[in-house]
């Protein structure tokens, strides 16, 4: 067992409270790699914003457990290098099992998801409870889920949205003791999250009802990618095949982070941001080969991202 306290990590619980009671949410950037962490770190120093590195069951597969583990840890010491001690929590993206979350919690992370979301509601109670009750054995808090996104999760796909349901979320808070519920408001996962001539609208009616529920609850939002036009734009001038790419506004989103959206899931607008650059680099410069030469302006753009995110749509600057 190794616990993130000797990491130098922490969980999410005082991130969250700070956060809802100052109108503002939380960074989770999801990673899978070196460049991935160190633009996250070097945005979030600079912006003196905490920060939920995120890692996806897929993410960990790719890049090897210990070594996400270490490069967390390596963060916690880069950070402070980079002249800021910012608070930093290592998070297990839509865990879909007990043991995966167990698993994760014995390796490190200071805070995991479990999303029963697509189960029957006793089911996904019974569930997060059990994943709470291991969790706070150990000082790890616990996101649940309820209503599912559209789109695909993993290996579930759905063709619409359920919005969570306000009448249930006391209930399932209460039965399970999470520490966060992740909603359903009409976000969804990846770069197309409206059909052209949709319009791009989240549901916050239903947030604000969710909130009256209970009343300064940490909420998060999951796929709340904005799919900036410039960066699509871009990758298709450099051969890239992006159609019909849109995403949520993040004026909605700024707005959300205001109320009790404590944590915002942001994942493909820094797989976008990558491509383009690398894309850029290949058409412009197609003698090079060094992967410093590309995976450079890569990192340098989603830096670029990232602190614009961070001023622009959760308002965490200068909180960390
Ligand atoms: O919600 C999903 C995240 O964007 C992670 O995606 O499972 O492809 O790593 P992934
Ligand atoms: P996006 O695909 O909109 O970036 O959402 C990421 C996410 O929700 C990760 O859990
Ligand atoms: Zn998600």
């Amino acid at each position: 067992m190794v616990s993130y306290k000797s990491l130098g990590l922490v969980n999410s619980k005082e991130l969250f409270k700070k956060a809802v009671a100052g109108g503002y949410a939380i960074p989770a950037f999801n990673f899978n790699n070196m460049e991935q962490m160190q633009a996250i770190i070097q945005a979030c120093v600079e912006e003196k914003s905490p920060v939920i590195l995120q890692v996806s069951s897929g993410a960990r597969k790719y890049a090897n457990q210990t070594l996400i583990r270490y490069m967390a840890q390596g963060a916690v010491e880069y950070a402070k290098e980079l002249g800021y001690n910012i608070p930093i929590v290592l998070h297990l993206d839509h865990g879909d099992s007990f043991e995966l979350c167990k698993s994760c919690i014995e390796f490190g992370f200071s805070s995991v998801m479990i999303d029963g979301s697509h189960l029957p509601y006793d089911e996904n109670v019974a569930l997060t409870k059990k994943v709470v009750e291991y969790a706070h054995q150990h000082d790890v808090t616990v996101e649940g889920e309820l209503g599912v996104l559209a789109g695909v999760e993993d290996e579930v796909s759905a063709e619409t949205h359920t919005y969570t349901r306000p009448e249930e979320v006391e209930d399932f808070v209460s039965k399970t003791g999470v520490d966060s519920l992740a909603i359903s408001i009409g976000t969804s996962h990846g770069a197309y999250k409206f059909k052209p001539g949709q319009k791009p609208e989240i549901r916050l009616d239903i947030l604000h009802e969710i909130e009256k529920r209970i009343p300064g609850f940490p909420i998060v939002l999951h796929g709340s990618s904005s799919v900036p036009q410039d960066i699509v734009a871009e990758i298709n001038k450099y051969g890239g095949a992006l159609k019909d790419s849109i995403g949520i506004p993040e004026e909605q989103l700024r707005e959300a982070s205001k109320s009790a959206v404590c944590k915002i899931n942001i994942d493909s607008d820094g797989r976008l941001a990558m491509t383009a650059a690398i894309r850029k680099v290949f058409v412009e410069k197609p003698e090079e080969f060094d992967p410093r030469k590309y995976l450079g302006p890569a990192r340098d753009k989603l830096k670029e991202l990232y602190k614009h995110k961070v001023e622009y749509v959760l308002g965490s600057n200068g909180k960390a």
